[in-house]
């Protein structure tokens, strides 16, 4: 168990966090939310010590160990991805390497004799010799091939990095897992083993998740950071938004009679105490259904900003042809015999294990790149707009932010610019709410939404 006594953190004058009380248990998997900025980040920092707390305390149960995932790509650039993942546990690392440097001793005295018995007793009961298999089975699920496994970390690309981090904050069975947004930069498959992983993990799991499928599936709790407190809800985040907007709705009807606000609490009920994510939490979960009331219950302080393009003119029934493409890259056939047909309406999400193959497809659809066979045609009504996977470009300017965004607007007025930017001042977010041109709308292209330079993420 990990608690958190009376914390609070002051950043400068400004109060983060204000007299915090929880305690995290096992068998549970603890979603952390919030809007950008509302101190996730932080609070996992603070549970893992690494920052202090301005006041308060932070108590875990003694013996128990206490696992990271490290945001600093670079810091085992010099070991391998096999040690890498076993430092996750920092003692049975630390046996091996004494107990490896004792064998390879010329001169072995009678003392190294009994310090290696030692070492290889504490070995053999933290399961050291299962070590290295343990790692590969957790780099396999991931998705890393046994070819890298002894590769040395500098020489892996930033993706696969990510993936032998995560491998080594959750290597060893730790008491305790903190995760700061784990699904950053993995692909669908390894979210999928992931999410796999912490429903069958028996021990404390504390995520941070801008990713509310990933949240549903795994937490069976929610602590939502708002007005400088934390609300602990027992249920995923479907649970937290959706009593949170119940709470809204009743707060609004003032006037609402109190029998039909009991009826509308126990419907709810109803409808989430069918909904758990693990079934050992029934208990928990029931116990706080019953205990639920709705006038305790903030409603959220955050908003959700929608996008909306809204085309120059209506566009006709056909948006693009795709017939027979084919691309490569030194001679490596990305992809060929690519057919297909957007029409008005569909939406479609492209995916591609190999994300040279997604850049071609677009770049060619984009008149950027000749394709090696085939042929595409838009529709007679479309006009494109495309973000491209490095959009360095866009921001090699010095120009200011209206200005900028006036290059993709057809009314230059700072008013109106403004106005379709809303987000653009409570975010930093630019592009997205600049007028698009009648198009294939860029909402198609998942690219797009995955560009972090140019995408805030969004506040659950
Ligand atoms: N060392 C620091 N000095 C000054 N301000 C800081 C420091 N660390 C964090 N902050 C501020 O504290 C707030 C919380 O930051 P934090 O990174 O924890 O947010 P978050 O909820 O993780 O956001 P996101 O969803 O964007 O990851 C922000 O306003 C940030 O600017
Ligand atoms: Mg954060």
């Amino acid at each position: 168990m990990i608690s958190v006594n009376n914390v609070t953190l002051r950043i400068g004058k400004k109060a983060l966090f204000e007299d915090v009380n929880i305690k995290f248990t096992e068998g549970n998997c603890y979603g952390v939310i919030g809007a950008n900025g509302a101190g996730k980040s932080t609070f996992l920092r603070i549970l893992s010590g690494d920052l202090e707390t301005t006041s308060g305390t932070i108590v875990i149960t003694p013996g128990q160990r206490l696992s990271v995932l490290e945001q600093d790509h670079f810091k085992y650039d010099d070991y391998s991805v096999m040690d890498t993942v076993i430092m996750g546990n920092a003692r049975l690392y630390e046996i091996m390497k004494e107990k490896d440097a004792i064998y390879a001793k010329e001169d072995f005295s009678d003392e190294d004799g009994i310090r290696v018995s030692d070492l290889e007793a504490e070995f053999a009961e933290m399961d050291g010799w299962e070590a290295e298999s343990n790692a590969a089975m957790l780099l396999n699920g991931l998705g890393i091939d046994t070819d890298f496994h002894y590769s040395t970390m500098k020489d892996l690309d930033g993706s696969l990095k990510v993936k032998v981090l995560l491998a080594k904050a959750l290597f060893g069975n730790p008491d305790i897992l903190l995760l700061d947004e784990p699904t950053n930069h993995l692909d669908l498959d390894a979210i999928a083993w992931l999410e796999d992983f912490l429903i069958d993990f028996e021990n404390t799991v504390i995520v941070v998740s801008h990713d509310r499928y990933f949240l549903n599936k795994v937490c069976t709790h929610t602590a939502d950071i708002d007005y400088n407190k934390i609300s602990l809800f027992a249920g995923n985040y479907d649970f937290w938004y959706q009593s949170s907007q119940l709470a809204l709705r009743q707060q609004q009807a003032a006037n609402k009679k109190a029998e039909e606000k009991r009826k509308e609490l126990l419907e709810f009920i109803q409808r989430f105490s069918a909904n758990v994510a693990k079934s050992k939490q029934t208990t928990s979960r029931k116990k706080m259904l019953e205990k639920l009331n709705v006038e305790e219950i903030q409603p959220s302080s955050r908003r959700y900003p929608g996008i909306i393009f809204t085309p120059n003119r209506e566009v006709g029934n056909k948006i693009l042809e795709v017939k027979g493409l084919k691309a490569s890259v030194d001679g490596e056939t990305l992809f060929s015999d690519v057919n297909f047909q957007i029409e008005k309406g569909d939406k479609v999400a492209f995916l591609s294990r190999d994300p040279r193959a997604m850049t071609a497809l677009f770049e060619i659809i984009m008149g950027r790149r000749k394709p090696d066979a085939g042929d595409y045609d838009w529709g007679q009504t479309i006009t494109t707009a495309y973000l491209p996977l490095d959009n360095s470009e866009f921001f090699e300017t010095d120009l200011n932010l209206v200005d900028w965004l006036c290059q993709w607007s057809n009314d230059s007025s700072e008013i109106y610019l403004k106005l379709h930017s809303p987000i653009a001042a409570q975010n930093s977010f630019i592009l997205a709410l600049a007028p698009m041109p009648s198009t294939v709308s860029v909402s198609r292209i998942p690219k797009f939404f995955n560009l972090y330079k140019l995408r805030p993420k969004p506040s659950l």
